[in-house]
């Protein structure tokens, strides 16, 4: 684990979902104190940091997605005092501590929007983005909500209609006024005080629109549809050019850069789900004034072949430049990575060579709770589910429940999670896989991620070195140069099944070790059995 201000640099971020990571007071949904109870174990991975998603008072119509109160934590998680007890214990452990800012949009319960949607006049109207309707009564454009349907909801008491790029009930907060932006950073300050190391950002370039509220245009035919929504949602299919990504968005995340900067050691990281995401990155994360770093959809998509990940890989040199990628394969909005990348793959070695993968590049990395143990998506039934995505969309988009059961810290029917039926279920297929049972086997997947995430961490030339994409003659190879300070290393990942062979064409110094992988080397030819990467000191 790194000290220095900028240990966010090639960091590694683990998330929790607080809801699915320890119940501790037994009402089948965890908390903050189960998080606190459970911090050596994520210390134990050798990780840098938490992050948190939202713990914050919510009517959890999105499970937190829709803060009612962004100074206070939900009861159901715990109180301020359980908050600054798992704070102060995480940094004792080395351990910086993110926590989730959603603040393109509020819950519809918000002081804020029960005000402004009073009427027309009250000092809040326009802290929210409200229209009139079109003359025949119809919602002022095409806009289209991620979870479905029109982004308009009509408001019996203003007689308007009022945005929101999610669920109806979490209304989308006006950026164009100042106050708006201002109560917002207030609001971030107010945790930097209580001592925390850095945000998640939730949907960063959503948080303004175009005032002229232009409809947006289709997908021309034979382009690709939009990113950061599933194809089958109507919302990919429109070039999101008036409602996202607007380029006001750039001065509020200098103003919020400024804020952080007073904080030395803190960090920042956006969720970016655009049409042209790698655009959006370089813009928000470049030249050190605005985001620290930016995730996108790229990894948490389905394409994965050899491949697919070496244009990401060009498209980020050429694309992002001097920006500062995170790279997540698994998060709480996509099927686990074991499923969605890795199936019919070897359930130990693939996600092992995939965590590699992301763990070599240049960037930070955020890994999603149970990536560790290898967990696939799990099934959860129709009468179980959740999420408001899920149950319209059921069967052919099933929502995001399958990412979200419980952790299993052991093998018993709840995993070690709850003493009473969780939330969600705990899927029997998951406890064979528990932390408890991996930890006592030292084949299993958890032993080899800890044994690669701690040799990761000594290697400086992972952490901020530079990329090159090296062009490979097999390729069914990922392969590219990490640089730093006068060292060069080459890197070779074999995520198929069949060994597969491939000259090296610089001169080599040695194979590094210490990583847990086994390759070989006979005269220029490097050989790299199924799941395996190799690590050549190059001359
Ligand atoms: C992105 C979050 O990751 C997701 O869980 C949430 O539903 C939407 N933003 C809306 O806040």
């Amino acid at each position: 684990m790194t000290s220095n201000l900028n240990w966010w640099k090639g960091g590694i971020i683990y998330q929790i979902y607080p809801r699915s990571f320890m119940d501790s007071n037994g009402d089948g949904v965890g908390d903050l104190k189960g998080i606190t109870k459970k911090l050596g174990y994520v210390a134990s991975l050798g990780v840098d940091a938490i992050w948190l998603s939202p713990i914050f008072t919510s009517p959890m119509k999105d499970f937190g997605y829709d803060v009612s109160d962004y100074r206070d934590i939900d009861p159901m998680f715990g109180s301020l005092a359980d908050f600054k007890e798992m704070t102060d214990h995480a940094h004792e452990l080395g351990l910086k501590v993110m926590i989730d800012q959603v603040i393109s949009h509020s819950s519809d319960l918000h002081p804020w929007f029960e005000e402004s949607r009073q009427d027309k006049t009250n000092p809040k109207a326009d802290w929210y983005v409200w229209s009139d309707p079109k003359p025949d009564g119809s919602p002022p454009n095409n806009w289209l909500s991620i979870f479905g349907g029109s982004a308009w909801k009509w408001d019996s008491r203003r007689l308007q209609y009022y945005l929101h790029n999610f669920l109806d009930t979490q209304p989308d907060l006006n950026f164009h006024n100042p106050e708006v932006r201002q109560a917002n950073l207030d609001n971030m300050r107010f945790w930097l005080d209580l001592g925390v190391d850095g945000f998640r950002l939730d949907t960063v370039n959503f948080y303004f629109h175009s005032q002229g509220l232009e409809d947006n245009p289709p997908v021309p035919p034979g382009e690709p549809k939009t990113k950061g929504a599933p194809e089958d949602n109507p919302y990919s299919y429109q070039r999101h050019v008036y409602d996202l990504s607007r380029p006001e968005n750039l001065d509020f995340l200098k103003d919020l850069r400024a804020m952080m900067d007073e904080y030395p050691g803190t960090t920042t990281v956006g969720e970016i789900g655009d049409d042209f995401p790698l655009e959006r990155m370089a813009e928000y994360t470049s030249g050190g004034d605005k985001l620290h770093m930016a995730y996108t959809f790229d990894f948490l998509n389905k394409p994965h072949s050899p491949e697919y990940i070496r244009d990401v890989l060009a498209n980020m040199n050429e694309i992002v430049g001097d920006g500062w990628p995170c790279w997540a394969l698994s998060n709480h909005d996509v099927v686990r990575s074991r499923t969605r990348w890795g199936a019919g793959e070897d359930p130990i070695a693939y996600p092992l060579v995939a965590m590699a993968l992301i763990m070599s590049l240049r960037g930070s990395v955020c890994m999603y709770q149970g990536e560790e143990l290898g967990l696939p998506e799990a099934d959860v039934p129709f009468e179980r589910i959740q999420d408001p995505y899920g149950i319209p969309l059921w069967p052919v988009f099933k929502g995001r429940d399958g990412c979200r059961t419980p952790m299993v810290w052991d093998n018993t029917p709840l995993g070690g999670f709850s003493n009473v039926e969780p939330w969600l279920p705990v899927d029997s297929d998951h406890l064979p896989l528990s932390v408890a049972e991996q930890e006592k086997d030292t084949t299993a997947l958890l032993h080899k991620i800890r044994q690669f995430i701690k040799w990761r961490q000594q290697q400086p030339i992972l952490v901020n070195g530079s990329l090159t994409l090296e062009n490979v003659e097999n390729e069914k190879l990922v392969s590219f140069i990490r640089e730093f300070e006068g060292q060069r290393w080459l890197v070779v990942l074999n995520m198929t099944m069949d060994t597969q062979t491939s000259p090296v064409a610089h001169a080599v110094d040695q194979l590094v070790e210490g990583h847990g992988f086994d390759v070989s080397l006979s005269g220029d030819i490097l050989t790299v059995p199924p799941y395996q990467a190799a690590y050549v000191k190059l001359a």
